[in-house]
């Protein structure tokens, strides 16, 4: 198996539970911490919807609460035609435990569909390194 396809497993098991009653919209990302852990989430809405939350801040979410620091890689996978691309704030999100060449693999549940590094997606990035 490779890394994409033991990340998408496990993302594409998060995005089966992923609760979305009002975009109908099923998200899954499977992130990886320095010491080689997968960690899910699925996207998780609410009836004030501003209080909504994507599949990548819940994986960041169990992440740190299972003791990790650094993310070396991030999958993220959804249902439709078109490519699910992080939103901006989980790009800033991320970008708080992972450099900017981590790569950010993008998914349909039929597999891989582009690979794009954090940088790509958010460069000039405002972080840590800027206080
Ligand atoms: N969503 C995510 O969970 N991650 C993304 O990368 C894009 C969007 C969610 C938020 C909301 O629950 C639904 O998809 C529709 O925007």
């Amino acid at each position: 198996m490779s890394n994409v396809d033991d990340m998408l497993s496990s993302a594409r098991a998060a995005m089966v539970n992923a609760y979305a009653p009002y975009s109908r919209f099923r998200v899954g990302a499977c992130i990886r911490s320095e010491d080689g852990r997968l960690h899910a989430g699925c996207n998780v809405e609410n009836a004030a919807y501003p209080q909504s939350q994507c599949a990548e801040a819940t994986a960041i979410g169990a992440m740190a609460a299972a003791g990790g620091r650094r993310i070396t890689e991030v999958l993220v996978v959804a249902e439709g035609a078109a490519l699910c691309t992080p939103c901006g704030g989980c790009r800033q999100r991320l970008s708080e435990f992972a450099p900017p060449d981590t790569p950010v693999h993008l998914c349909g549940p039929e597999g891989l569909r582009k690979t794009m590094t954090l940088g790509e997606l958010l460069p000039l990035s405002f972080g840590p390194h800027s206080l």
